[in-house]
């Protein structure tokens, strides 16, 4: 299906059928965002057709999706975001990330997707600036330490207080981090974070309670993996640790019988409404280089959480 084709049906889901998307608070942000947001990984590619892409980002925008995450690792992600959007800067919640190698990530990441990451002072603050240029922006609304460093790390380089004195220059909004088990209640527990970053879906709920411990401590939970990323087969050649990952969550999917729970729903539509069930939840990156895709989780989403007995049978289903 073309663009055009996946516009017209994000405009009638949107609009002739008076459908829209959940939002919920940010946490002490204070922003308004949509439970659906947009992760921009899948726009790494330096090869993808610059026109598509600012079709697919317009489209997020024109759906009413208001928040989108992205890093200086997803290759020509941000200068995607900056080339197609940047003059629609006032109508999305901008979220990036740092400690990420700089300099480099233009074009294709590497196999593993991860790069080391370095969270000195100097290499945070050379970050942030490189992603405010590459996303053509006075403004970065979230950044986010990628790749859950330790408070001790942390502290070890003082990288926080780069971060506030970047806030303090009017650069970044607010200070997050993309955490994840074992330092997660840690992370928390500092306090300075007004968001956190934190993988959750139907076939993986390590961080379930974690969500609301971040909530309850009144900060904004972002959810990433929010679809299980599809549940795609391994590809050859990826690390063994990622094809295990990928095949763990497929074979739970796939030995959970839901069939009676999915109603008029496909199995992808009941994955992103599980994750939207979650109470604690305020937005999940969903990402997508795929119109289709994009037009179906739009739909998705803005049919809201699963029924309360659905959700609470589907947990105890895929516990
Ligand atoms: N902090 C971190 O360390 C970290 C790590 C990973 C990701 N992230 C962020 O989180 C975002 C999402 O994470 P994720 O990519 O791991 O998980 P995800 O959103 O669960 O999965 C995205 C994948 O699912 C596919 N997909 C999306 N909608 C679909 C649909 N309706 N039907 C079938 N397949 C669909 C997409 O492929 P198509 O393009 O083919 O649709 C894409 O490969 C990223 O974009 C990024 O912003 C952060």
């Amino acid at each position: 299906m073309g663009v055009e084709v996946v516009e017209r049906r994000v405009a009638r889901a949107g609009h002739d059928r008076g459908m829209s998307l959940p939002t919920a608070t940010l946490g002490r942000t204070g922003a308004t965002v949509t439970k659906l947001g947009y992760g921009a990984m899948e726009l790494r590619s330096s090869r993808l057709d610059p026109g598509e892409v600012d079709r697919l980002l317009n489209t997020v925008l024109d759906a009413g999706i208001n928040m989108i995450d992205t890093s200086p690792d997803y290759g020509s992600s941000e200068e995607h975001i900056g080339r197609a959007i940047s003059g629609r800067r006032d109508e999305y919640f901008l979220a990036s990330k740092c400690g990420c190698p700089v300099g480099e990530g233009i074009g294709e990441v590497p196999p593993q997707g991860i790069r080391e990451h370095i969270f000195t002072r100097e290499n945070v603050r050379a970050g942030v600036e490189q992603s405010l240029g590459r996303m053509r922006t006075d403004h970065l609304d979230l950044v986010q330490f990628h790749a859950s460093p330790s408070p001790s790390t942390l502290a070890d380089h003082d990288a926080v207080a780069e971060l506030l004195a970047l806030r303090d220059e009017g650069k970044i909004r607010f200070l997050g981090i993309s955490g994840t088990l074992p330092h997660l209640p840690d992370q928390i527990a500092m306090g300075v974070f007004d968001a956190f970053q934190i993988p959750y879906s139907a076939v993986e709920r390590d961080h379930e309670d974690a969500i609301s411990t971040a909530a309850e401590a009144g900060a904004g939970t972002i959810i990433r993996g929010g679809v299980a990323r599809g549940m795609p087969e391994p590809r050859a050649g990826m690390p063994e640790q990622y094809q295990q990952m990928m095949r763990e969550r497929r074979e739970r999917f796939e030995n959970t019988d839901i069939s009676d729970l999915l109603g008029d729903m496909t199995p992808m539509e009941f994955m992103l409404r599980f994750t939207i069930s979650h109470p604690d939840m305020h937005t999940t990156i969903v990402g997508t280089k795929n119109p289709d895709h994009l037009a179906a989780n739009i739909a998705a989403a803005s049919n809201g959480p699963l029924p309360a007995d659905v959700y609470e049978a589907a947990k105890q289903r895929f516990s």
